[in-house]
């Protein structure tokens, strides 16, 4: 596959999409959105690919958010059409596959939402992050007002979207905006770590795990579980699942083979 402004990288069962326009700190034009989307699209369809790491071209940013010279040229009626169709935030939440943001720099606004997207945040200690639209006379679009509150509690949440200010890894971690903080250099490596051992593991297990988890924030407790009974059972009657609990019992690692 070959994108105007992505890289793909392959390494072993971990794909790698990185945003690549370092000179506008990697914002989101309609062709990076249309190409996350399609770059998504192929790798959902992969069986090898494992997980889905996020990330962002240079040193300076993760991505810097919206296009903004784009939002100057259209008129709302064209905002509403782009903002209508499914969006590359949708789909990255929707990605059966574990998605990873390696947070490289700024994640502002749309970047900061595609890391809100993504399953697992590891963020550089030189990373910020924050949703400074409210400073345009905006507010995110991406899903910064719904998935932000969720992850980090609204008045947290309020305090970032209603000030737009930015915060540091540190803070972020403190806050539970981030998962993991590591030195810069480290960065790759440690995300990485945590890919490769997901990618170890049963897919099946791993797709139902990220499904289940998705799925408490849309339902009530009890239909949560009921959710999580059928996938437990699911993956218990897999050949993985099967293989699994054999090895164990054979003390030897376990071959899985993703069904
Ligand atoms: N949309 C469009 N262009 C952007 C952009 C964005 N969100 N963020 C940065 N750029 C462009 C700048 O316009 C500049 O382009 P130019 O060289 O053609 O003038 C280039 O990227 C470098 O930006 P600069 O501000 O010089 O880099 P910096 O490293 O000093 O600062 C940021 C980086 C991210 C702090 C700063 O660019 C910024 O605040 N960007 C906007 C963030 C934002 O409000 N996002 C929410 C959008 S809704």
């Amino acid at each position: 596959m070959a994108f105007e402004t992505l890289l793909l990288a392959m390494d072993e069962r971990i794909a790698t999409i990185v945003v690549n326009r370092p000179d506008k700190r990697n914002a989101l034009n309609a062709t990076v959105r249309r190409e996350i989307v399609e770059a998504l699209g192929a790798l959902r369809e992969e069986r090898e690919v494992r997980v889905v790491v996020f990330t962002g071209a240079g040193d300076r940013a993760f991505v810097a958010g919206a296009d903004i010279a784009e939002f100057a040229e259209r008129t709302v009626v064209e905002q509403r059409g782009v903002m209508e169709a499914r969006t590359l935030f949708e789909e990255v939440a929707a990605c059966p596959k574990p998605t990873i943001a390696m947070i490289n720099g700024y994640a502002l606004g749309g970047g900061c939402e595609l890391a809100l997207a993504c399953d697992i945040r590891v963020a550089a200690r030189s990373a910020k992050l924050g949703q400074p639209e409210v400073k345009l006379g905006l507010l995110p679009g991406g899903g910064g007002t719904q998935r932000l509150p969720r992850l980090i509690g609204t008045g947290q949440a309020l305090r970032l979207l209603l000030t737009g200010e930015l915060v540091d890894a540190e803070e972020a971690y403190r806050m539970r905006l981030v998962d993991v903080v590591v030195e810069d250099a480290e960065l790759t490596a440690r995300t990485r770590e945590l890919a490769s051992a997901i990618a170890a593991h049963s897919p099946v297990a791993v797709e139902r795990i990220k499904d289940a988890v998705r799925a408490s924030l849309e339902m009530p407790l009890s239909a949560g579980l009921a959710h999580e009974r059928e996938a437990f059972l699911a993956a218990f009657g897999s050949d993985d699942g099967r293989e699994g609990i054999r090895a164990f019992l054979e003390k030897r690692p376990a071959q899985f083979q993703g069904h």
